[in-house]
């Protein structure tokens, strides 16, 4: 199975004496889904955050294309950026406001265009391409007039995954992606990053304290606790006897 990206040993603390990601090792496959499940503040968030290279890292490495991010050029670490994008859960903070859905869509594509080569999404013009990018995560055209304030938060939210695939990463990471939304909305949003990820390939992690979305959506399964990850284990085998007794304890509740 080839790697997307390689978690090992990652620690990371802030505040002295105390590890918000202890240890963690963790790889991502091409083409999977990965959740990543536990309680509130169990640490997903910041290991998110250092794999995104957004934090800082105390201990450990982040391997991609088989070389540490700490020795990437800047090219490489810009390469890195653009094949590792991000949906987080509020995706009213994550558009900008005064921009019109349309540019706020352009966006990626033009900070990126001239070392891309697109494979499903084809630029023709900027009109276009957002049409394809609207169509793709099943919304109506006229939205990209619009400003974000006049969106619904599920609206807003396939904004942000449209934007996110729009340059064709090798992984999205989904930071509790549903958990500002109604249940309905949820539902849809999983469904729709289910297709999402048949028709592009793409590989997920899928960031969630919810086990049900990430049993919906994953074929593997990451338990975090304290920090530290428990259990990590293929979707099939989740009633298994061997599961750690805290997944036991999550699944009690699910
Ligand atoms: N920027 C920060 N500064 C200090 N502590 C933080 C920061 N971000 C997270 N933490 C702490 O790190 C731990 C893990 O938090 P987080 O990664 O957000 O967990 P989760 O996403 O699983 O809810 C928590 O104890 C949290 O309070
Ligand atoms: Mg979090």
């Amino acid at each position: 199975m080839r790697r997307v990206v390689e978690m090992h040993d990652l620690k990371k603390s802030y505040t002295p004496g105390k590890l918000a990601v202890n240890d963690v090792s963790l790889s991502i496959h091409e083409g999977e889904s990965l959740g990543l499940v536990g309680e509130s503040g169990c640490g997903k968030s910041t290991l998110a955050r250092c794999l995104l290279g957004v934090e800082t890292i105390d201990g450990g490495s982040i391997i991609f294309n088989g070389d540490p991010l700490a020795n990437a050029s800047r090219k490489d670490f810009r390469n890195y950026r653009r094949n590792v994008q991000t949906v987080f859960q509020n995706p009213t903070a994550s558009l900008n406001p005064k921009m019109r859905i349309k540019d706020s869509l352009l966006d990626p594509y033009l900070q990126f265009q001239h070392e891309l080569q697109l494979g499903h999404f084809h630029f023709s013009s900027k009109q276009a391409f957002v049409q394809q990018l609207l169509e793709t995560v099943e919304l109506p055209k006229e939205l990209g007039d619009r400003f974000p304030h006049e969106l619904s938060g599920g609206q807003k939210q396939r904004v942000t995954i449209a934007r996110a695939i729009s340059i064709e990463p090798k992984l999205i990471v989904l930071d509790e992606p549903t958990a500002s939304l109604d249940v309905l909305s949820q539902g849809a949003i999983l469904k729709l990053l289910a297709s999402l990820q048949e028709t592009l390939g793409m590989s997920y992690l899928f960031i969630s304290h919810d086990l049900a979305a990430v049993y919906q959506l994953c074929q593997r399964i990451a338990v975090m606790k304290d920090g530290e990850l428990l259990d990590l284990f293929d979707k099939e085998d989740i009633y298994d006897n061997q599961r750690h007794n805290y997944t036991k304890e999550l699944i009690g509740i699910f």
